[in-house]
């Protein structure tokens, strides 16, 4: 096993399910000063929206035809909601669509290509709907190799630059709506696996040595800031922008591991890992729980708000200011209407 399997190896058996957790010097709270709720770590999406009537909503949801994406879709569209899932292919998204209960619309998403981000955004907004919840949930895991894409490393590129865009070019249908919220699925990776000082941007490029955990913990360290920084530029009474950790859930994250590796994680994916049906609980309750209306900069872990004491980034109002300022500068066009 060379050094980057090793560390491969370290993240895959340090992705454990937590509500009060420490490790890495890392303590995680329940923040008593959000509203906490019934649900935990084992709160499946379907009990944590029994109840809810979703009719007339509308969720935009990315990466919707696999792991927590597609049962976050599947309980959405069960609840009434009308889901716009994205797939990377129209057949991918179709099939996924076409398979669960509800008023689901598929749309083609290739987050690696910012046109496919702009092309999306274009279709849902000539669907001439307003979205009441976009969840931002497609993603690739840390073991696929160092590729760059447009001059960018790969898994930045795809976790975190290509949702900025979409996201972006979305905001005037979240405006529409009014109580609209934006979801960040995000990992606990962002505080156990990112560079030591956050996000490293003299490395975007892949400058110096690559490491597919830092790259991922580094794509989800984004994730967060970008969700920081969004609750700090939008009105929470018109759009609410929150980050999420689903848990370490056995779904297909792990799918460009190869030989050992792939191995020891699909391990500790049937003895540890959260279901898909789990997985996807916090960011469903987060998209639509009634008690989080106006709740917004919030990190959140097994269907609660959280805190993370420790060398940590993930609340880095600083970091977040400049994070943006150098997406802005890579994305230059693709942001502009
Ligand atoms: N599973 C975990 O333990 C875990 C832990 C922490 C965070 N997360 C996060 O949870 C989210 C969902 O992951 P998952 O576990 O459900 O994994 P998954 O089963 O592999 O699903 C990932 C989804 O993202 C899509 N996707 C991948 N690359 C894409 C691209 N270039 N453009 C557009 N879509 C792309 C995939 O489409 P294809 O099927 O076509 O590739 C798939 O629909 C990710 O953001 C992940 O980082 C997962």
């Amino acid at each position: 096993m060379n050094r980057r399997q090793f560390l491969q190896a370290s993240v895959a058996a340090s992705t454990l399910p937590s509500m009060t957790a420490c490790g890495d010097g890392v303590t995680i709270t329940i923040d008593t000063r959000l509203p906490v709720g019934p649900f935990g770590a084992d709160s499946t999406a379907e009990e944590v929206t029994a109840g809810l009537d979703l009719n007339g909503k509308t969720v935009l949801i990315t990466g919707c035809n696999s792991g927590v994406g597609y049962e976050s879709m599947r309980v959405l569209a069960l609840r009434g909601a009308h889901v716009i899932g994205t797939g990377r292919t129209l057949e991918k998204a179709q099939k996924a669509c076409d398979s669960v209960v509800g008023h689901t619309t598929p749309v083609v998403l290739e987050l690696s290509d910012f046109q496919s981000a702009v092309d999306c955004a274009a279709s849902v907004a000539a669907m001439g709907v307003s979205i009441d919840s976009l969840i931002l949930n497609a993603g690739i895991g840390s073991f696929a190799e160092f590729e760059l894409i447009n001059g960018i490393e790969r898994i930045f590129v795809i976790n975190y630059l290509g949702h900025v865009v979409l996201t972006q070019k979305l905001l005037p249908l979240l405006r529409a709506t009014g109580g609209s919220r934006i979801v960040h699925v995000g990992s606990q990776q962002a505080y156990r696996a990112a560079p030591e000082v956050g996000i490293d941007f003299d490395n975007l490029r892949g400058e110096g040595e690559y490491s597919g955990s830092l790259a991922y913990g580094r794509s989800k360290l984004a994730n967060a800031l970008y969700s920081l920084k969004l609750s700090e530029m939008l009105d929470p009474l018109q759009i609410t922008s929150n980050v999420v950790h689903p848990g370490f859930v056995k779904t297909n994250i792990g799918r460009s591991a190869s030989g050992i590796i792939k191995w020891l994680y699909q391990g500790a994916q049937s003895m540890i890992a959260k279901t898909p049906e789990q997985g996807a609980a916090t960011q469903v309750y987060v998209a639509t729980a009634p008690a989080l209306a106006g709740v917004t900069g919030a990190y959140f872990e097994d269907c609660n708000p959280v805190t993370i004491e420790g060398d940590n980034h993930v609340f880095d109002k600083e970091l977040a200011d400049r994070l943006w300022d150098e997406t802005r500068r890579i994305l230059g066009d693709y942001l502009e209407s």
